[in-house]
């Protein structure tokens, strides 16, 4: 707790926040008129819960997880961006990643005035403790670490992390927004083990629910507050909460879909090996191939000639005429072979 403390931006820290109609009363009152509401147009008409406790209580149960450490957001995005803001004090505080990463972490920090280092992952996009221990200083706020990793695709260690918080002293969140698609266990059960870890899931990828957007962080209870203690009071709204309580009772169904793409993928994997222009395919834990040809550019242009969109990643560290492609429906994946065959 000590520990945390000390890294929450001292704005924030001596913050009041906010105290929303509905935080204050918490019963079950016959009669509303606390929050200028209009009392006709049912049920919509109210403000939703500011504390999501319903929805919580399922991804407690879910994650075998308390819910004082459960943050959920407007995607994992406004979680990202909460975690810049209540840790890191503009112009003197600092980010640090890895490269290639997800872009947002460097759009956010650079929004919030919060300087931003990358780190170069290693040639086979291992990570590079050295590296990430130069780059890091006494300002160092927060390393992101996404794993698996976009666009690279690949999972980090526990030995990983276990060694970052042999020097490190700011918080670590471990981004997992791909991790139902790896087969792993993540690290979620290490948040217990390591006060500064924070982990990053999302009902965007292998829940299929990018469109209502719930993002959720776990993390150290004293992490959780200070992230509710800056978020808008109704972050997450009526119809997301509803729509995410009703996915997530379908959790087979989930993991069915997941174990599809992931065998669409393996095979996509076998049918672009044989592929004249494929150079390298790397190794992925996630719902996407990053694959290497011999010219990106020209092969970006010929599939969404075809009406075929995939991601150019070739000006990415590490990625020169790679492109990303995400895992569709057996029958886009068979399209893009076709197409691909005709190249
Ligand atoms: C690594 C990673 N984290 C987070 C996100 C965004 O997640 P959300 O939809 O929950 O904001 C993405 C989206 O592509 C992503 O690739």
């Amino acid at each position: 707790m000590g520990s945390i403390n000390s890294l929450i931006r001292k704005n924030v820290r001596n913050l009041k926040p906010y105290s929303s109609a509905r935080d204050e009363y918490e019963g079950e009152a016959a009669v509303f008129l606390d929050a200028n509401e209009n009392p006709w147009f049912p049920p919509l008409n109210r403000y939703p819960d500011p504390r999501q406790r319903a929805l919580k209580k399922i991804i407690s149960r879910m994650r075998a997880v308390s819910e004082e450490n459960i943050f959920l957001g407007n995607g994992s995005d406004e979680a990202i961006d909460i975690l810049i803001r209540g840790f890191c004090e503009p112009g003197s505080d600092n980010v640090v990643s890895i490269d290639p990463s997800y872009g947002m972490y460097e759009v956010t920090a650079a929004i919030s005035g919060v300087s931003y280092r990358k780190v170069p992952l290693k040639d086979n996009f291992g990570l590079d403790q050295v590296a990430l221990k130069d780059a890091a200083d006494n300002n160092t706020r927060i390393i992101f670490l996404c794993s698996p990793n976009n666009p690279t695709g690949n999972s980090f260690l526990y030995s990983d992390i276990n060694e970052i918080f042999k020097w490190y002293s700011g918080l670590l969140v471990v981004d997992e927004a791909y991790i139902d698609f790896s087969g792993k266990p993540g690290f979620l059960g290490e948040i217990e083990n390591f006060e500064r870890l924070v982990v990053l899931q999302t009902l965007s990828k292998a829940w299929g629910r990018a469109g209502i957007r719930l993002g959720m962080a776990f993390g150290n209870e004293e992490v959780i507050r200070v992230m509710n203690k800056i978020k808008p009071p109704y972050n997450i709204n009526s119809l997301t909460i509803q729509e995410a309580i009703r996915t997530l009772d379908k959790e087979d169904e989930k993991n069915q879909r997941v174990k599809e793409i992931v065998d669409t993928r393996n095979m996509l994997e076998k049918k672009l090996e044989k592929l004249p222009m494929v150079r390298k395919i790397y190794p992925s834990d996630a719902n996407f191939l990053l694959v290497r040809v011999d010219d990106a550019d020209k092969l970006y242009k010929y599939l969404s000639d075809n009406k075929i969109i995939v991601r150019n990643r070739s000006k990415s560290t590490g990625c020169k005429n790679c492109i990303r492609i995400t895992i569709g429906t057996r029958k886009e994946i068979d399209l893009l072979l076709k197409t691909l065959n005709d190249y």
